[in-house]
């Protein structure tokens, strides 16, 4: 989003599973850390613990299901009807475990977070545990997470954000998916008001930084 967005900024979430992450992103919202609010919140399957903490906070919830569409452009499509029905400036990918073809109209307005590293340790088939499974197996010292564009490759796109948590001696997939989850918890609320500052200039594969203007 190259230019300084009407605040709060509207964000669509999308979700398969537990929705941890949508549950921090509301939390930091409701805290007044992040200046947006979620009108919708789309869930991969109908029974998605995630869609049931948007429906507790009257938060229009849907159901886009893979399975309900013969390919991925026609999924996506839906994805984005959905999207545009709720005035989105932003998507957010929360552990969205479907590939959403971005739309000429949403580029660089769609991010993700994974549990890694990028470019390390993405693709498909990385997420969840089996993302912390390949970090031990590969015997890698230092993991953590990051916040991108979502772009027309899976796992790849502008890098916004990274934080880093040290593998440590000991480590399960569990141990090392909490100490990657907390860095998570903070990565993505930032990700998310650096676009609402209007502070992010995509250039190439690159995502420059603006510095906060004077007077705020
Ligand atoms: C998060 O750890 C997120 O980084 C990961 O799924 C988890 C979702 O947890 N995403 C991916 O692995 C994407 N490749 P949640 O459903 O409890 O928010």
């Amino acid at each position: 989003m190259d230019h300084m967005p009407k605040l709060p900024l509207r964000l669509g979430v999308l979700l398969s599973g537990t929705g941890r992450t949508l549950e921090n992103l509301f939390e930091r919202i409701e805290a007044g850390q992040i200046p947006a609010q979620i009108v919708v919140v789309i869930g991969s399957r109908a029974d998605a613990p995630g869609l049931a903490r948007a429906r507790r906070r009257n938060v229009p919830a849907e159901v886009v299901r893979p399975r309900d569409y013969t390919d991925v452009p026609s999924f996506s499509a839906a994805i984005t009807r959905s999207l545009e029905a709720h005035a989105a400036d932003l998507a957010v990918l929360a552990g969205f475990l479907h590939f959403y073809s971005v739309p000429k109209s949403f580029e660089n307005r769609v991010i993700n977070i994974h549990p890694a590293l990028l470019p390390a340790f993405g693709g498909k088939g990385f997420y969840g545990h089996h993302v912390h499974e390949a970090v031990l197996d590969a015997g890698v010292k230092i993991s953590g997470c990051t916040v991108h564009f979502a772009d027309a490759e899976y796992d790849r796109g502008p890098i916004i954000v990274q934080r880093t948590v040290p593998v440590l001696e000991g480590d399960t997939p569990d141990t090392l998916a909490v100490r990657v989850f907390e860095q998570e918890k903070e990565a993505l609320p930032e990700a998310i008001r650096l676009i609402a500052e209007g502070r992010l200039r995509v250039e190439g594969h690159r995502v420059h930084v603006l510095p906060m203007p004077s007077g705020i």
